[in-house]
């Protein structure tokens, strides 16, 4: 049942709605909303009603966006659940431009949902995503995460938010204390605030922890502590280190390999991870958004089937290269000092050798045992089984094999190593 109330106070006509639910409220404004007039509409503080201040203010373009944030609402579906359906989620997904983004933005939209890729560089930096949906269903958007207003823009149409903004070290312009900190602060605030959002999804990082020695995971645990304090029903996945096409990990090691004498360990190598396939990860995303409300509030740690040293992950990375293993283990004290020595290099004004990613805390980072707690809520808990590092998982790898990815698939061709 609804009830309207309209009278002129003034030179403005108030029109008051009395309605018994939010979903009957915006079902209704957006009915009302095209014969007010554009003064009338400047006093939305957000287009809620899937439009914007700038175009076609009244038109209903994402029926999902009539969704409450509540446990029970479930987005409205059309069509058979491929690119062309309607998934009913409409997502803005911070960070797509990066390496776990790309599968997410392609997971989403290859379901029949409308993704938002905020943007903060140039064209080339979303051109490749816009591809993974139908015509107009991945949206750029141009933001800058200090600033609201274009962080309230792209979320406006949204009722899903995920947040995979980070990096692995500090920059010039950005302190861990802003990524992991400040950003995941603010996007939550502000998502809590839109009143429309029904997920949002923090990619934080195995290993989050307030004592952890390094600056990097302690921040990331900050910034969790805080989105769930704004948005108590988010849901925050702490995934191992990823590996696929576009790793850090595997690779890194594989240039390394391929270009220099030796493959440098910081410390014994008998430090701990649980490697996890990208796609997985992604998948994860996905099936905390479509749930039925179990993984709201909850924290998830995603790690790969298998627990390797990380001796046996470069070991693994030789093998499947088909080089013999050529490994240094460095002193964990002096690779600090080589590091501090980058730390002050970089913050000199004059041209110096930089090396942007090697740091104390990169040192730090390495050091840590990164394995999913035994009591923790895990890939099993979201219905998902983790594929296996080796194997089909890993064969990016196989484009460092001098001779190319053919050579050493059969035994005969092997090129070097002991027992080839
Ligand atoms: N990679 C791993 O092994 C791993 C493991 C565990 C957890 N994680 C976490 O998972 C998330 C995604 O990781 P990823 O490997 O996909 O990261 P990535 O490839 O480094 O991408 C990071 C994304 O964050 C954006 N970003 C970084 N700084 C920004 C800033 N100041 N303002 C706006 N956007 C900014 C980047 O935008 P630009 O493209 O414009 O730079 C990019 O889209 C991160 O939170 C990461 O900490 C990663």
């Amino acid at each position: 049942m609804l009830l309207l109330l309209s009278s002129n106070v003034g030179s403005k006509r108030i029109l008051l709605v009395l309605c018994p639910s939010e979903v009957d409220l915006r079902r209704l404004l957006s009915r009302v909303t095209p014969t007010l007039s554009p003064a009338v509409r400047q006093i939305c503080p957000y287009p809620l009603l899937g439009c914007s201040a700038e175009s076609s203010f009244g038109e209903v373009r994402h029926s999902s966006s009539l969704v409450s944030p509540s446990k029970s609402a479930q987005p409205i579906r059309k069509g058979t659940g491929g690119r062309s359906s309607v998934s009913g989620f409409v997502a803005t997904v911070f960070g797509a431009t990066g390496f776990l983004g790309r599968y997410v933005v392609q997971q989403l939209a290859r379901m029949g949902s409308q993704v938002f890729v905020p943007y903060r560089g140039l064209e080339d930096e979303f051109k490749h995503l816009k591809l993974m949906g139908d015509l107009g269903q991945v949206v750029p958007v141009k933001f800058d995460c200090r600033d609201e207003e274009s962080i309230k823009a792209a979320i406006s149409r949204s009722n899903v938010v995920i947040n995979l903004i980070g990096r692995d070290f500090e920059t010039h312009n950005f302190s861990f204390d802003e990524l992991n900190v400040s950003i995941p602060d603010r996007l939550s605030r502000l998502a809590r605030e839109h009143g429309g959002i029904s997920r949002y999804i923090q990619v934080s990082c195995l290993g989050a922890s307030p004592e952890s020695p390094a600056k990097q995971y302690r921040t990331k645990a900050e910034g969790e502590k805080l989105t769930q304090e704004n948005f108590p029903e988010a849901t925050v996945l702490r995934p191992a280190a990823f590996v696929g096409t576009e790793d850090r990990l595997l690779n890194k090691w594989a240039v390394f390999a391929k270009k220099m004498p030796t493959v440098p360990i910081i410390g014994s190598g008998n430090n701990k991870l649980q490697p996890v396939h990208v796609l997985d990860v992604a998948a994860a995303v996905v099936a905390a958004i479509k749930d039925d409300g179990s993984s709201i509030g909850k924290t998830y740690e995603l790690g790969g089937p298998d627990v390797f040293t990380v001796n046996e992950l470069v070991a693994l990375v030789f093998e499947s290269i088909r080089e013999e293993p050529r490994v240094t283990h460095i002193p964990v004290e002096f690779a600090k000092v080589m590091a501090g020595s980058f730390e002050w290099l970089k913050g000199l004004s004059i041209p110096t050798p930089k090396m942007v990613t090697f740091s104390r805390n990169n040192v730090d980072a390495q050091l840590v045992d990164m394995v999913v707690s035994p009591d923790a809520l895990t890939f099993k808990d979201l219905g998902i089984t983790p594929r296996k590092l080796s194997g089909v998982a890993i064969e990016h790898l196989y484009q460092w094999r001098t001779g190319g990815p053919a050579v050493g698939s059969t035994v005969g061709s092997r090129t070097s190593g002991a027992g080839f």
